[in-house]
This record gives structure tokens, sequence and C-alpha cells, in this order.
């Protein structure tokens, strides 16, 4: 009988996957201990999804909802030492991304970021260009809105400087300006941790992504939660809009 894996894997899977990491406080606040050591524990579970769809699953892309723009908000100690941690992530593995030719991009207001954390994505980003194994992109001070209204300036100014008319502004153009111009849109989007929402996540790409949400907060989620997900998702059917058959 096949595993779960090799069923998953045998019928096609999807071919960007979006995750919303949530839940770090609650799996820390449920042993005691302080939400940094949650925020550590979540970024072992990314290292160990990275790893896993890298070697075994065939997905070209993920994205990681790693720091919202909205997260800003949070204590002053805590956004310390979620970048801190962050910034260590990129640089820690940016010799085991070259060698696994993983593509690292970065979506998000990067020019918000620490200048030392600037300085290690730009250099990650541009040291893993060649990868064509995996591409991970780290959405770092990302707004869904924010970039949205971002592509909107870029369409401004080029129609303002003569590039641009407005009856060439198509969703299309729209796309090509968003940060992830370039990148396919996610055909799944998960959250951990029992939350429904987009939380201001890739609001655009998304339009047409398939759902997935569940109770296991992020700390915890694990390959085999991956699989699940896409066993999931490979039993929908995807209509974007039109009907399964056209009875005649
Ligand atoms: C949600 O937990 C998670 C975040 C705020 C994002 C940070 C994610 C990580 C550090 C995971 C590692 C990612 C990478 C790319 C290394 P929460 O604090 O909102 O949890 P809560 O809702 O239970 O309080």
């Amino acid at each position: 009988m096949k595993t779960l894996l090799e069923r998953v894997t045998s019928i096609g899977v999807p071919r960007h996957v979006a995750l919303i990491m949530d839940g770090n406080g609650r799996w820390a606040r449920a042993r005691g201990l302080p939400r940094t050591a949650g925020h550590e524990a979540g970024a072992r579970a990314a290292e160990r999804l990275v790893r896993f769809v890298g070697r075994r699953l065939g997905v070209a892309y993920i994205t990681l909802f790693a720091f919202s723009a909205e997260n800003w908000g949070r204590p002053k100690a805590e956004v310390d030492f979620l970048l801190a941690l962050l910034d260590r992530f990129i640089a820690e593995h940016l010799g085991e991304f070259v060698d696994s030719g993983i593509r690292l991009r970065v979506i998000g207001d990067v020019s918000t970021l620490p200048v030392a954390m600037q300085r290690t994505v730009a250099n990650a980003v541009e040291t893993t260009a060649c990868g064509t194994n995996l591409n991970v992109t780290i959405a770092l001070s990302y707004g869904g809105r924010q970039d949205i209204t971002h592509a909107c300036r870029r369409i401004l100014a080029d129609v303002a400087q003569g590039r641009l008319t407005p009856d060439d502004v198509s969703a299309e153009a729209i796309a090509r300006r968003l940060d992830t111009a370039g990148t396919p849109d996610p055909d799944l989007v998960i959250r951990t941790s029992g939350e429904r929402r987009f939380s201001n996540f890739l609001l655009w790409q998304s339009a047409y992504a398939e759902l997935y949400f569940t109770d296991v907060l992020w700390p915890d989620f694990s390959p085999a939660d991956l699989v699940m997900a896409i066993d999931d998702f490979q039993k929908r059917e995807r209509r974007f809009g039109a009907v399964a058959e056209v009875a005649e």
C-alpha cells in the first residue's frame, strides 16, 4: 500500500504553497514559556518544512508569512527579537540554501527593516539567485493592501511618464508590479492555529487559492501536516469561476 506521501506526490502537488504561520505565542504559553521560545520553536518548524519541501515534495514555491506590516504594533522587545531571529535564520541558512538549490526571495517593505537586516536579505537574495530546486519567499514587513497600494503607485508613475495608458491597466499589469511579480499565485494557502482569516496576506494573489485551516500550532506543524494539507487540496475541484463540465 502506498504511503500518503507517495500518493500525494504521485498525483501532482500544488506548485505554490503559502503559509500563515500562527500560534507561536500560544504554543509557548501552553508550556509556561516566554513567547520568544515559541518563535524560536517556530523557526525550527520553518527550517524542518523547507528541508522537507526541497527534498521530498516537488512543490516549486513556498511563501512564509514571517513578519506582517501589522506586527510592528507588538511590544518593541518582541519585534526586536523576531527581527533578530529572522535575520539570523536567513544568514545561518544561506550556505544550506545554496547547496540545496533554494532561491530566496523577500516580499514586503524591506526599507523598514533594520539596516543590517536589509544587508542580510539583499546578500541572501543575490547569493541564491541561481537556485532552481525550490523558491522560498519570506514575507517581511509585508501587507497585502500595502503591496497593492505600491503597485497602484507604480502604475500611476508609469502613466504619468507616458509608459502606460489607462487602457493598459489590466490585472496582469497590476500583478507585474506587485512584490510577487515573477512568482505564480499560490495554489494552496495554509493557516495554522485554528484562526481562519487572511490577516492581510497575499490578498490579490490568493484570489483563486484553496484555503486550508488546521488547529495545529505553528511550532508543531510538521511535514506530515503539510502532506495532509496537500492530500486535502488534491480532493478539491478547482474551477477558477468556470463550471466543471459543460452539459450539451
Ligand atoms: C505567529 O505567532 C507567528 C509570527 C508572528 C511570525 C513569526 C514566525 C516565525 C518566527 C516562524 C519562523 C519563520 C521563519 C521564516 C524562520 P503568534 O506570535 O502570532 O502566535 P499567537 O497568535 O499564538 O500569539
